[in-house]
């Protein structure tokens, strides 16, 4: 049994539900976040599962959570949506820029430049990025997706530099790979157990400090 703890923001359904319970599997105590109550995250009953409320995009949900300083060995920044259906650069709008980009990007920098102080020395830091948030990679389209989580991996490597790096925590932008999620639909190539063991690897080995772009596998992947 391990006496590590984990606090995953935005883990009511998908990734962020199999990452409860995955951690929870591996004998982790895990902090859980959902916005609305979530029935399959509170089926997961555990004397080890700590269930809260918090919103990516709203700092007092999560300003006031109840942690002690350096007691988490990690945490999970995984909330993230699509964005307006169209997905175009040419039809957004302001508020539908302002929507994917506060959720994606700006919210999960906050949180995490916030909870930061919770994180213990040598601990890990994630983002759940995507590798349409790969410049490198691009073929284009999902324009208003693939925008934010560019910004997300910039963002993430600015918290590396400046805020994580000097308390040599390590911050990961991760890729969970293709999922079957409400996000990623039927057709995607991964269950979600996949994508969560192998994620749970790369967290578990993590926290050497410094920052990568890395998949479920721990592939490193072009900015
Ligand atoms: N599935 C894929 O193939 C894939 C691929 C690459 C990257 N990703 C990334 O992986 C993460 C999880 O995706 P998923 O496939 O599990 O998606 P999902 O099934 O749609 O679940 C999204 C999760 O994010 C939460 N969330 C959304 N907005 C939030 C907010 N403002 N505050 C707090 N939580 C919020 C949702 O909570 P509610 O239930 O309250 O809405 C839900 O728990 C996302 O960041 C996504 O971009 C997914």
């Amino acid at each position: 049994m391990s006496d590590r703890t984990i606090f995953i923001l935005g883990a009511s359904r998908g990734i962020g539900l199999g990452l409860a319970r995955e951690f929870l599997d591996r004998g982790w105590h895990v902090v859980a976040s959902e916005r609305d109550r979530s029935d399959d995250l509170h089926a997961l009953e555990s004397d080890r599962l700590r269930i809260v409320t918090a919103d990516v995009t709203d700092p007092g949900s999560y300003a006031d959570l109840a942690f002690d300083d350096q007691t988490l060995d990690a945490i999970i920044v995984n909330a993230g949506i699509t964005g307006a259906r169209h997905q175009s650069a040419e039809q957004a709008t302001a508020d539908e820029v302002a929507h994917v980009m506060m959720t994606n990007a700006f919210g999960p920098t906050r949180a995490a430049k916030s909870l930061l102080p919770k994180i213990k020395d040598g601990g890990t830091l994630g983002f759940m990025s995507s590798l349409m948030g790969s410049i490198a990679d691009s073929s284009g389209g999902y324009e208003l997706y693939r925008t934010s989580k560019v910004a997300l991996n910039m963002l993430a490597k600015g918290v590396a530099e400046q805020d994580a790096g000097p308390r040599n925590i390590e911050v990961l932008a991760l890729h969970p790979g293709w999922v079957q999620t409400d996000m990623g639909g039927p057709n995607a190539t991964l269950t979600i157990d996949d994508s969560v063991s192998g994620l749970a690897d790369v967290i578990e080995a993590a926290g050497k400090g410094g920052f990568r772009y890395v998949d479920y596998s721990g592939k490193e992947l072009p900015f």
